[in-house]
């Protein structure tokens, strides 16, 4: 599993297609799949429709649920065939239920936990849990300034994690470049969504070549 998960939040939608393609060829497996429903966050973006047409190119498709009510909205994104699912929570909304019941249709299950909600929170909820999206900008738009606590957050987690036999695996979110990458090894994150730094040029694959190098580095 490729650990670059890239957002396509802030991608140019007349270019989506020869991105996915750059992505493709660069040996992306996942697409990291931003879902707001002016809600929760007060931006909309995509809905379960895009899920069908990213599968088709080969891509697995991670969908976070920035929503209010993800009870309503985890089983349509499940339906199209999403093959992760996190939701928020902050939500509140039924979350071992939630958890169980994206898990018991076959796909892994996720918790995203916004900048300013304790990492202690999520403690109750690991033996229901395959991945934690830790978020490093605060929800709601791509090409924010990574929040460097996010660091020792995810240094806390995964300590937190060792004591407990499950895998889970720990994804950042928010603000990812190179350089904030690399301030990540030996935090435990495992998983980068990456969005806004790949499109800094036209050439994705150097950008995720160069990723790539930080990831396996020394
Ligand atoms: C923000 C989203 C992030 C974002 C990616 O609410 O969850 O996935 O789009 O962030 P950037 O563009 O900063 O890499
Ligand atoms: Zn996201």
């Amino acid at each position: 599993m490729n650990p670059i998960f890239p957002s396509i939040l802030s991608t140019d939608c007349f270019n989506l297609q020869s991105r996915l393609l750059q992505f493709g060829e660069s040996g992306i497996d996942y697409i990291h799949l931003d879902i707001m429903d002016g809600h929760f966050v007060d931006n909309l973006s995509f809905g379960p429709s895009l899920i069908e047409p990213l599968k088709r190119m080969g891509f697995k498709v991670d969908s976070h649920l920035m929503v209010s009510n993800p009870s309503k909205m985890i089983p349509k994104f499940i339906e199209k065939g999403s093959d992760w699912v996190s939701f928020h929570i902050e939500t509140k909304d039924n979350i071992v239920e939630n958890l169980k019941y994206i898990r018991a249709n076959g796909c892994k299950a996720g918790l995203a936990l916004n900048p300013d909600t304790e990492i202690e929170q999520l403690y109750p909820y690991f033996d229901f849990l395959d991945y934690i999206l830790i978020m490093s900008v605060f929800p709601g738009y791509g090409g924010q300034k990574f929040i460097t606590q996010s660091i020792k957050r995810a240094e806390k987690l995964s300590k937190e994690i060792k004591k407990n036999s499950n895998k889970i695996y720990i994804q950042m979110d928010g603000g990812l470049t190179g350089t904030v990458i690399n301030t990540l090894k030996g935090s435990g994150v495992e998983l980068y969504v990456v969005g806004t730094h790949l499109y800094k040029s036209e050439a994705i694959s150097d950008k995720i070549a160069e990723l790539m190098e930080i990831i396996n580095g020394e």
